[in-house]
């Protein structure tokens, strides 16, 4: 059994991200993560367990009797959502997560507010949280925070779990969790999440979501992924190292309606100028090729779903809002359902409500 206590962090930090895995793992459910923190963490059977999962619970909460037995289950844990970055569905959906399920919540949503802003580091600011909360939900501009702070906890005396809420440029585990419950589900009655064409469209180089989405999909039979955006925003090298690695289909372009009319599911960003080194830098590239509009609408297969992780700006028309194959609302609800099933597996609930009423 890998255990973060018996090794250094300067070892573990050098681990491929899939070695990693088994060290943030329930020590007594080694299939179970303990922390969360990357993509890599996932493989299909967890991605199918938590989908179950989140649609017990999704049902569940739709009747009294249900939603009374997920909000007993963990009144007695208290979680820290420490979110120096600014988000609206991350935070809320994960606020909503711990309602559903009992846990009493406390936020820092802006480091000036929190001692920080007296210059205290965020490691000693997350060891403080962690004396109060039993897991923390976190969201930070710097990379490798997350990790950096789940190793120091798990050799402390206060071990609690993490979830990574976003990372840096880097990783966005639980909105690729949600991103994938929402292929499942879009596919569900119609052959499956399997032999299709997923495409990425605009700030690829710099959107956290499309790193850990684009891993997720790895663990799918015959995914093929398609990259379209501006040269100067497509997709990281490390990205098609891991599909070249695990021999997956994948095409680089910056045609998106030919795209989009082989596609089964498109999935929008926004351009991520906040990460821009000077400011102006994303004003400058041309991205008015990389929008999805009634004409792109036309083109999508009748099967076809459009995402996003949102927020949106002009990259999809607000007329496609209604059509069918809109999933971005859906998507965003998706994420309360998930990380809900994502909480309640890290406290060892997952048996307990899979079995409500059996
Ligand atoms: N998708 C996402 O992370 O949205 P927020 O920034 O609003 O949390």
């Amino acid at each position: 059994m890998a255990r973060l206590t018996e090794i250094a962090w300067e070892e573990f930090e050098q681990l491929p991200l899939e070695a990693k895995r088994p060290y943030l793992a329930n020590y007594n459910l080694p299939d179970t993560p303990y922390h969360t923190l990357f993509a890599q963490q996932f493989d299909k059977p967890l991605l199918e367990r938590l989908a179950a999962l989140a649609n017990r619970i999704r049902f569940m909460a739709k009747t009294k009797e249900g939603a009374l037995y997920l909000k007993s289950l963990l009144p007695h844990k208290r979680a820290m959502l420490y979110f120096s970055q600014p988000s609206s569905r991350t935070f809320l959906s994960h606020l909503a997560a711990c309602q559903i399920l009992g846990l009493t919540t406390g936020s820092v949503r802006d480091a000036a507010t929190s001692s920080e802003f007296k210059g205290e580091s965020h490691e000693d600011s997350i060891r403080t949280f962690s004396s109060y909360f039993d897991m923390i939900i976190m969201r930070t501009p710097e990379k490798g925070l997350a990790e950096h702070m789940a190793w120091e906890l798990s050799n402390s005396s206060r071990p609690i779990p993490i979830l990574n809420a976003g990372s840096g440029k880097d990783q966005h585990p639980t909105q690729a969790l949600l991103d994938i419950y929402t292929l499942l589900r879009s596919f569900e009655m119609k052959g499956g999440l399997r032999n299709r064409t997923v495409t990425f469209c605009g700030d690829l180089l710099r959107g956290r979501t499309v790193r850990s989405l684009s891993y997720l999909l790895t663990n799918f039979e015959n995914i093929r992924q398609v990259f379209v955006a501006p040269r100067e925003l497509q997709v990281p090298e490390d990205v098609l190292a891991i599909l070249k690695e695990k021999g997956v289909s994948y095409a680089l372009s910056d045609n998106l309606r030919e795209a989009v009319s082989l596609s089964d599911a498109v999935y929008m960003t926004r351009i991520q100028d906040e990460w821009d080194l000077s400011k102006g830098d994303s004003a400058r590239i041309d991205t008015s090729h990389f929008k999805f509009g009634a004409e792109e609408l036309k083109l999508l297969p009748k099967e076809g779903v459009i995402m996003h992780p949102l927020p949106r700006r002009d990259e999809i028309a607000t007329c496609c809002d209604h059509d069918p194959r809109a999933m971005y609302w859906r998507q965003m609800r998706n994420g309360m359902w998930i990380r809900s099933a994502l909480i309640a597996m890290t406290f060892g609930f997952e048996q307990q409500i899979m079995c409500f009423g059996a």
